[in-house]
């Protein structure tokens, strides 16, 4: 598993080794991102300007500790050769694992390290001197990868998983297309903002005449919590909100409720996951008048400690039935859904105001699972049709994609059991 920490130096110290930092762009450009860490020991370490290693069983940026920023993005593939596209899954795995490493992409920004001063530098250079800071890419793959309008685009309709579904439709939905579905995803988590969008501006600059982005989100303040020992974050409405999730160190919960397992099948994508994004608006201004009474019957739990009701405590075990049989906890939890368990590890977003004063903004909410059709779509079902929040919220964006399982060492790629 990803989810442990190495100290890696900063982008700036890179450049400032001269041939030793040249030596080390090459391993980059060669994708072996362990090089660098070679001798640095894999000691765990909590320092938001660490490292994550990219190679791995699972994709980081899932089992790992959440990070406090976001960027998400939605691909469109627009090419239609397939060689291409795998060209780019190529690229992209070893512009990311030099990213996460803390090393620029390809042969870097500084003219010290091009080959060619006459074209664009490989890197945009808005991260030299920046740290690591805990970056992950998680990549995922969409229903329209597969198959969209009823055209087999890449050869690869026969192997779709069968639980990437198409969502269905849920009550109360008012869902934009532009900010909805997409072919491929890059989910990148950092402890610095400008680290997470230079990533994701890189990975669209080398994409560029093969996918463009469709549509993607910002988000900060995280809100949940894949480490319990850490204070759990509070959302835009004001409470925590990941008190009950599961943790990166839960093996067993992860084995059960997140991994795809082989016998689950394709093959393909054997150790990845699934996860469901849904830009959640909330109606910030309704939910600031409402009695603290009322926004504590709407989640179940006290604003203060984040106790379920009835209890003392954030981390007591919930009694359900002290709860509203609305209340968004009683709905949501495992015993109201015959166990149903999904990773929370979406982030709050305001995206300015909306023209009529009111803020734009709510939760990026994004789920993990090992199979949407026991995961996310009888939830949703459940709180969709009752949950006491819907005053409040609305769903606006939605997208479902497969995610492979890790790259595995500097041979492998994004994608390449898919695409074998
Ligand atoms: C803006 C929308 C939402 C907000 C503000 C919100 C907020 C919260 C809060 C404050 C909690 C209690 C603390 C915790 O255990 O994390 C919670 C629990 C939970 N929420 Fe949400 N949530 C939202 C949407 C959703 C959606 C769309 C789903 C799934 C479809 C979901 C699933 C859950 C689950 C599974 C729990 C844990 C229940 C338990 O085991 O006790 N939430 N949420």
């Amino acid at each position: 598993m990803n989810e442990t920490t190495t100290a890696s130096p900063s982008r700036r110290t890179l450049l400032g080794w001269g041939g030793a930092g040249l030596a080390l762009g090459a391993a980059a450009a060669g994708g072996t991102a362990a090089a660098l860490r070679l001798g640095d020991g894999s000691q765990p370490a909590a320092s938001a300007g660490d490292a994550v290693p990219f190679h791995g069983a699972h994709q980081a940026g899932i089992a790992t500790p959440v990070q406090d920023r976001l960027h998400f993005a939605a691909f469109d593939v627009t090419t239609t050769d397939r060689a291409a596209l795998v060209a780019l899954l190529k690229e992209w795995t070893a512009a990311a694992a030099a990213m996460t490493a803390g090393r620029e992409v390809g042969d870097g920004e500084s003219s010290d390290y091009a080959d060619n001063a006459e074209l664009p530098p490989d890197d945009t250079g808005e991260a030299l001197g920046l740290k690591p800071s805990r970056l992950t890419l998680t990549f995922g793959v969409g229903p329209g990868l597969f198959e969209k309008d009823g055209k087999d685009r890449f050869g690869l309709k026969s192997r779709r998983p069968q639980a990437l579904i198409d969502l269905p439709a849920f009550p109360g939905d008012n869902l934009d297309p532009a900010r909805s579905g997409g072919d491929l995803c890059v989910q990148a988590c950092a402890d610095d903002p400008q680290v997470a969008v230079h990533a994701i501006r890189n990975l669209a600059r080398i994409g560029m005449g093969r996918v463009a982005i469709r549509w993607s989100q910002l988000g900060f303040g995280k809100t949940s919590s894949t480490t319990p020992d850490a204070q759990t974050p509070r959302n835009m409405m004001g409470f925590k909100d990941g008190t009950r999730n599961i943790a990166g160190t839960e093996t067993d919960r992860l084995d059960k409720h997140v991994w795809v397992s082989e016998k689950d099948g394709p093959d393909w994508l054997a150790g990845g996951s699934y996860l469901v994004a849904r830009r959640i608006r909330m109606h910030i201004e309704t939910w600031d008048r409402a009695s603290l009474k009322d926004q504590e019957d709407t989640f179940g739990r006290t604003k203060a400690e984040g106790a379920p009701q009835g209890k003392q405590r954030e981390h007591d075990e919930p009694n359900l039935k002290a709860m509203k049989d609305n209340a968004h906890v009683r709905l949501a939890h495992p015993d109201s859904n015959n166990g149903v368990t999904i990773l929370r590890r979406g982030y709050s977003f305001t995206d300015g105001t909306d023209g009529l004063g009111r803020l734009d903004a709510g939760l990026f909410f994004i789920a993990y699972q090992r199979d949407v059709r026991d995961g996310f779509v009888p939830l949703q079902r459940r709180l969709a049709a009752k949950d006491a929040l819907n005053e409040y919220i609305q769903h606006v964006g939605s997208a479902v994609f497969a995610v492979p399982p890790g790259v595995r060492d500097k041979d492998d790629w994004w994608g390449r059991a898919l695409f074998a």
